[in-house]
């Protein structure tokens, strides 16, 4: 967003004159993108990527990789990253701009950890704001260097030639952090653990593995244990990357609420790791078909169909939350139309994201007549029980994608406009989200 907040605000207000109906497809899975691009540049030789995600955070994973020697390109819908091999990242020549991307910046930490070079990130007001300690303390355990100001970016970092190789125990459920030390791994002698209390997105274990790294995974008593032998050597792949599953949820959740609608969203990602949402919104009642296809690569994926019908509140499990933890402010959305009160807790996480998400969806529902009860680790959502939500308000953006995606979907079923004050974030995760909702007969409303 660094570029984006120097133009104008672009407010966004969507509205539903009728039933939405059609077959779409998203965008490529962000978390995939990410770890294509970036193990193709660890690789020695060259990686094509399908079905990338041509988002802003993407493309800042992207110019970063360009900027440490790996060769980027793509030509028509192909990506192509002639890669450097591990340990063949060259220091950047300039601060690495990453923008909104907390994913790149910390993923990155990792991969230069056991790196001898020294970068420094800087990101947007969103990223300025997120913690990355989490990822810092066992990079500083691997032998890097970082100055920061209380652990946030701007931050320099300076990698280590001779990293060691560390157990650690995830103490926060986190892919990011992770996927950061696993990533350490890749130039480090030796095995690096990670044992993950909780389960976390296994994207970055699926594609080490099919791009040769020797992992070796086991379920402990007190969890997942992966333990990467490094050095690896990375080789080249041909990578089709599926719809996501956290951009899906949005038209998903839409044709929920939208009375008469049915539609379906085809060739998304279904890795279980991912699919807590689906879950979820059957624990609503929602009616959700899946059709199961062929897998890219190590990732299942298939068609979601949903039909709109009642909606009855009820409590979401903790347990869930790893496994959605994006899809948390449109499931909000979902809850705001369900008869009587859901529940949500173990949601301290959202308020690490892109924005806090807990305060920003309590805030904004609350303006937009939505009955809610925020609590210090989750919320407490009274639904209209299908009746459009009162509206009639302009919710702040927050520099946070899902939350303006997730109040431009509100605004569907409202009985007075709802309006986003800048939907700009949105291009960071969903470029083309307006439309696509208005290929399903939505509209933009002028506001
Ligand atoms: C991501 C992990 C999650 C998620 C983010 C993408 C990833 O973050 O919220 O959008 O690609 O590893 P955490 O690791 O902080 O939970």
């Amino acid at each position: 967003m660094s570029e984006q907040s120097e133009g104008a605000a672009r407010p966004l207000s969507l509205r539903a004159e009728g039933p939405l109906s059609g077959n779409v497809k998203v965008p490529g899975d962000k978390s995939i993108s990410h770890r294509s691009l970036m193990l193709g540049a660890l690789a020695v030789g060259r990686t094509t990527v399908s079905g990338l995600l041509e988002g802003e955070d993407v493309r800042a994973t992207a110019a970063a990789l360009q900027a440490m020697g790996a060769l980027v390109a793509q030509k028509d819908d192909i990506w192509t990253v002639d890669g450097v091999g591990v340990g063949g990242l060259l220091e950047p020549e300039s601060v690495l701009d990453l923008g909104n991307s907390g994913t790149s910046a910390r993923l990155f930490m990792g991969l230069l950890a056991s790196h001898p070079l020294t970068a420094t990130f800087i990101g947007d007001g969103s990223l300025q704001k997120r913690p990355m300690g989490r990822v810092v303390e066992p990079l500083t355990r691997i032998g890097a260097r970082f100055v920061s100001r209380e652990g946030r970016l701007p931050l320099t970092m300076t990698g280590t030639e001779q990293p060691l190789p560390i157990d650690y125990t995830l103490p926060v459920a986190s892919a990011q952090v992770k996927s950061a030390v696993l990533l350490a791994g890749l130039n480090t002698p030796g095995d690096m653990i990670v044992r993950e209390p909780t389960v976390t997105r296994d994207h970055s274990e699926r594609m080490l593995e099919a791009f040769g790294a020797k992992l070796s995974i086991r379920q402990t008593g007190e969890g997942k244990q992966i333990c990467l032998h490094g050095q690896a050597n990375l080789l080249p792949m041909n990578i089709i990357v599926p719809g996501d599953i956290s951009s899906a949820a949005f038209p998903l959740v839409a044709a929920l609420i939208v009375p008469g609608s049915e539609i379906e969203v085809t060739g998304v990602g279904l890795n279980p790791t991912r699919t807590g949402l689906i879950d979820a919104l059957r624990l609503l009642g929602a009616k959700i078909d899946i059709r199961e296809g062929k897998p890219a690569g190590s990732e299942p994926v298939g068609d979601i169909g949903v039909r709109a019908g009642p909606l009855v509140g009820t409590s979401i499990p903790a347990v869930l939350a790893p496994l959605m933890i994006d899809e948390y402010p449109i499931l909000m959305v979902a809850a705001a139309f369900a008869e009587g009160e859901t529940e949500m807790r173990g949601l301290e996480e959202l308020r690490v994201k892109e924005s806090d998400r807990l305060a920003v969806m309590a805030e904004g529902l609350a303006a937009c007549g939505v009955p809610v009860r925020l609590l210090s680790d989750g919320i407490v959502i009274t639904g209209s029980g299908g009746a459009p939500v009162v509206g009639g308000a302009t919710v702040a953006s927050h520099l946070d994608h899902r939350i303006a995606m997730s109040f431009a979907i509100l605004g569907l079923n409202a009985a007075r406009p709802i309006i986003v004050d800048d939907a700009r974030p949105v291009d960071t995760s969903f470029p083309g989200f307006v439309e696509l909702l208005c290929t399903l007969g939505a509209s933009q409303q002028e506001s």
